[in-house]
């Protein structure tokens, strides 16, 4: 299968007047129609800047260097104006955010803001965007659609805006989801029915998604493979499940058991990683993980690893770690 969204040797460097961060260093990750890539990772990590740089959608306020390659449907999207960026983003990337008011416009009424997503991007008729609109207001699980078209953000709760936020996603008819943290400022009960809904849709559609997320419950719950990044690089990839039940690389290992266990109800006894990730202003030779991982060798001081593929669980699994990488191989001949 070719991938929807195909992302390899992603360099990203951000400049502000006081720092230089290298974001993102030669990260990559691809997601096919019909799947959910969960990416994973501390706060600071990358996976934003990652998966929305090369869509153009980076922090503003400061100066970015992006290099490597990125393809929407085979189409290399590098090399595209501004103009043909925004163009093929609002058709064929749709966005979930965090904060829905950094999507919808706060001095317009919902229905008619979807509206005109569906006559930009479905070259609808003004009366049949309109239709398309509370249809859209009723697929994502929002209660009396018709009522709602004329409501403004502000008159609805937070999980009905996160609701307004993901119909306005898919009025455009992506053929990719990106969920960025997208029920963090929810309660529980609404973080369910959002990743409820974004699964119903994922299915209905056969769209891709990717789920950028904190929350190792919603990667066991949607997706179908999960990447861990970790200052700017991959760490481990493979299938969701697998990586979950049995982590290779010292940094998943840790990440998962910083977190009750996903399996659960009542899970007691979590660990933090000790330390914090590296400041990516400054960054050593070597694994970027060294300086925190409790199985570290002279070695991993002096050479970056890479990403190597090892065969574990139900699909080959990537993970940069020579230091497991080798007892794997002891193991299994
Ligand atoms: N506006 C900005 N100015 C300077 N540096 C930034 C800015 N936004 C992000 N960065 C840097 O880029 C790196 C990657 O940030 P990114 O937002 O992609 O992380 P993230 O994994 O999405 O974190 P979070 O889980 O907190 O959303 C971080 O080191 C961060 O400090
Ligand atoms: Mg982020």
């Amino acid at each position: 299968m070719s991938a929807v969204y195909d992302v390899k040797d992603l360099v990203i460097d951000l400049y502000t007047p006081t720092v230089s961060v290298r974001a993102v260093d030669g990260a990559g990750f691809h997601v096919d129609a019909g799947e959910t890539l969960a990416i994973v990772g501390e706060s600071g990590s990358g996976k934003t800047v990652m998966t929305l740089g090369p869509l153009g959608l980076l922090p503003e306020g400061v100066a970015v260097d992006l290099r490597g390659q990125a393809s929407a449907d085979g189409q290399n999207i590098l090399d595209l104006s501004p103009r043909d960026l925004s163009a093929l983003r609002g058709g064929f990337f749709g966005v979930i955010f965090q904060d829905p008011m950094s999507a919808l416009n706060p001095m317009l009424k919902i229905g008619p803001q979807l509206a005109e997503q569906a006559r930009r991007f479905q070259g609808l008729s003004a009366e049949a965007a309109r239709k398309e609109a509370v249809s859209l207001l009723a697929r994502s699980g929002i209660p009396d659609p018709e009522d709602r078209f004329d409501r403004y953000p502000h008159e609805l709760s937070g999980g009905m805006l996160q609701r307004a936020m993901i119909a306005l996603a898919l009025a455009a008819r992506p053929r990719v989801l990106i969920a960025d943290e997208p029920t963090t400022a929810l309660d529980a009960t609404v973080q369910a029915q959002i990743l409820a809904l974004i699964r119903q849709i994922q299915k209905e559609d056969g769209i891709a998604v990717i789920l950028i997320t904190h929350d190792i419950g919603a990667v066991s719950v949607l997706a179908d493979r999960v990447m861990v990044l970790y200052a700017g690089q991959v760490a481990e990839e493979g299938p969701a499940l697998d990586v979950l039940t049995d982590p290779v690389h010292p940094y998943t290992r840790g990440l998962l058991a910083s977190v009750p266990d996903f399996r659960s109800e009542n899970a007691t006894g979590t660990r933090e990683i000790p330390g914090l990730p590296p400041n990516q202003a400054r960054l050593a030779a070597g694994c970027r993980f060294a300086e925190r991982c409790d199985r570290v060798q002279p070695a991993c001081h002096k050479r970056r690893p890479a990403l190597v593929a090892v065969h574990r669980g139900s699909d080959p699994r990537r993970v940069a770690c020579p230091v497991v990488l080798a007892e794997e191989v002891i193991a299994h001949g």
